[in-house]
């Protein structure tokens, strides 16, 4: 029914979004504002998530609707429990999260915590953020979590992820790099959806298309152009990319259609399902980056709170 030229607007134009509660990232800025923008005025009451509450809430007013501003640096693990801290404080079902905040292509090599920025931020930080809400999120009737991956999930690494390599000091590449934290969110999605089935909570994946938004700053040469100039900007469109309100259908469309209600674990383009990667379908890497998470996490959280139904036999083989 809908399509890559399909807009936020168009893909919620029926729908009637007032009982709902939506925590997402990165509204201050691209694909997350749109979506914060078209969810809100649907009658959604938006949590809006930024790396400040002052950029929080800069976005939030700058839109019509209920929204709440919440502070979240996903880069920095402290910020995002004091972030899932206040979601709850909120005391309020939370139906829909989406993960859409991120950063792409770090030119130069970038650790934090040990581990490289954009695994750090895309991932790792989303994970915490994901794990510390499940209790909140259980409280919707009809939950469901969406989370950005892109079809860079298939320009990975090596085997997909690279557990021994995640700080990047054995060799960098930023697109790889890049990729192997959108795999991982991908991954992510249909492992937590695993968890979380049983609670009546939908997890997916999407992949935007190619839109030019600040997502590109650190970008050189010709994709560098595409991403920061208007005119480029248009030739992009033009030449089989989108528009940011198109850019921010597919995620819309997920959190809120009624076709794709307790749809799970799969992964959406252009406003239809979509294959992954060989990568993005294996289960046994999706098991093996859920333990390394919750190991790198086990200051922030309680592994044996969220367990899985699924049974893997041999997590080395990934
Ligand atoms: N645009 C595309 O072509 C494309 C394609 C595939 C996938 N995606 C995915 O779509 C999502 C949205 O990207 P976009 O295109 O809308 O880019 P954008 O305009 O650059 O927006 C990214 C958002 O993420 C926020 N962010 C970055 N680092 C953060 C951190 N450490 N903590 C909290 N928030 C942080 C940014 O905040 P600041 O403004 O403060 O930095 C901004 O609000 C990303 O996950 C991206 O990977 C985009």
């Amino acid at each position: 029914m809908f399509n890559k030229k399909s807009t936020a607007e168009e893909v919620t134009g029926e729908l009637d979004l007032s009982e709902l509660n939506i925590l997402i990232t990165g509204v201050n800025s691209g694909l997350g504002y749109e979506t914060m923008r078209v969810l809100a005025e649907r009658g959604a009451h938006v949590i809006g998530a930024a790396r400040t509450i002052e950029k929080a809430r800069d976005a939030c007013r700058s839109v019509q609707g209920k929204t709440t501003p919440v502070a979240c640096e996903l880069s920095d693990l402290d910020s995002v429990a004091s972030c899932a801290e206040t979601v709850t404080g909120l005391d309020l079902p939370i139906d829909r999260i989406i993960c859409n905040a991120g950063i792409m292509a770090l030119p130069e090599l970038q650790v934090k915590d040990g581990l490289e920025l954009q695994f750090l931020t895309n991932h790792m930080g989303h994970f915490l953020l994901l794990f510390l809400l499940q209790e909140a999120v259980k409280r919707s009737d009809d939950a469901r979590i969406v989370v950005l991956s892109s079809a860079a999930h298939q320009l990975t690494v090596k085997g997909g992820i690279n557990f021994s390599n995640l700080d990047g000091e054995q060799g960098y590449s930023p697109w790889q790099f890049y990729g192997q934290s959108k795999l991982a969110n991908l991954l992510t999605a249909r492992t937590l959806n695993d968890r979380l089935s049983e609670y009546g909570v939908c997890v997916n994946a999407v992949h935007p298309g190619v839109i030019r938004t600040n997502l590109g700053r650190d970008l050189k040469g010709l994709a560098g152009l595409l991403m920061s100039q208007p005119f480029f900007g248009k030739l992009l469109e033009w030449t089989g990319g989108k528009s940011v309100a198109q850019g921010a259908a597919t995620q819309c469309f997920v959190a809120t259609h009624n076709s794709v209600r307790s749809v799970g674990g799969r992964y959406f383009s252009d406003c239809q399902e979509a294959r992954p990667s060989w990568h993005g379908r294996n289960d046994a890497l999706a098991e093996r980056l859920w333990q390394y998470s919750v190991d790198y996490l086990s200051n922030y959280i309680d592994p044996q709170s969220m367990t899985s139904k699924h049974v893997l036999t041999d997590l080395t083989e990934a």
